[in-house]
């Protein structure tokens, strides 16, 4: 678990676009899993407001709080020794204007060790993402599919408006963000987006071509109750079956005697 790497800056991170290398990012919500992620060599771990759905087990994101956020931000921030940490502003923790935004997002830096946030939102949240910024903190954009408006869209679709998306993403570099999320949008739309911008695109279900990929923690490992996957993601380990497997084995050596052993007890 060594890992002499010096922690990534924000300045840092937005540079790895032309590095020649793509950039890796990973969802954490506690602090063995960030530990873990962060050792084996992510660029940058986002604290998402997905936790409502893989650690809260709730439908969508819209019921996550500021200080739920906060809670496993702090955990994430303090176990991180390279990787850059971001943190999601939560829904209506930044929609209602600069103020209430900065006081949200200056919460997150001021309570953890993260370095920056991220908000869902184009060209509508240009100038908010331009206070935050003047206020010092960095902004992580998250454009196409927004979780975060399901009500408004009825669902989780794919975003294939081309003029939007562009404008969006003009508007967030404009507004001074350090990096976007392109989440769920044609591939040859991320592509001419990723051309477009001087900072990196970060991108989930958004094909090969983004500056970096970003995936949920939980949907990587195979970490859940059902065994539904998003198209756009892929399993590489099956902690359900791993774990599964684990407590039958404990309790049947319970139920046999074979544990606790010897060895586990004091005299
Ligand atoms: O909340 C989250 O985990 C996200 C990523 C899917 C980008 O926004």
């Amino acid at each position: 678990m060594a890992d002499e790497r010096e922690p990534l800056t924000v300045p840092r991170f937005t540079k790895l676009k032309n590095s020649g290398r793509k950039i890796i990012m990973l969802t954490a919500y506690d602090y063995p899993s960030a530990a873990i992620v962060d050792r084996a060599g992510v660029d940058g771990i986002l604290v998402g407001d997905s936790l409502g759905m893989v650690v809260q087990g709730r439908s969508n994101t819209l019921p996550v709080t500021l200080d739920h956020v906060i809670y496993h931000a702090e955990m994430v921030a303090r176990s991180v020794r390279h990787a850059l940490v971001v943190v999601d502003l939560p829904f209506l923790t930044f929609q209602l204007g600069a103020s209430k935004a900065i006081e949200s997002a200056g919460r997150i830096l001021k309570e953890t060790a993260a370095q920056a946030v991220k908000l869902e939102g184009g060209s509508e949240q240009a100038k908010l993402i331009a206070a935050l910024v003047d206020a010092g903190i960095p902004v992580m954009a998250h454009l196409g599919l927004r979780p975060q408006s399901v009500r408004v869209r009825g669902g989780y679709r794919v975003e294939r408006d081309r003029d939007r998306l562009l404008a969006d993403a003009d508007a967030v570099q404009e507004a001074g963000a350090f990096a976007v999320v392109l989440e769920c949008i044609p591939a040859a739309i991320a592509v001419e987006i990723t051309q477009r911008l001087d900072i990196p695109t970060i991108g989930i279900g958004a094909g090969a071509d983004t500056d970096g990929q970003i995936l949920v923690f939980h949907d990587l490992l195979g970490y859940s109750p059902d065994e539904r996957l998003p198209k756009h993601s892929r399993k590489y380990a099956d902690l359900r079956s791993v774990i599964s497997d684990a407590v039958q084995r404990y309790a049947e050596d319970v139920q046999t005697g074979r544990f606790p052993g010897p060895e586990n007890a004091f005299s």
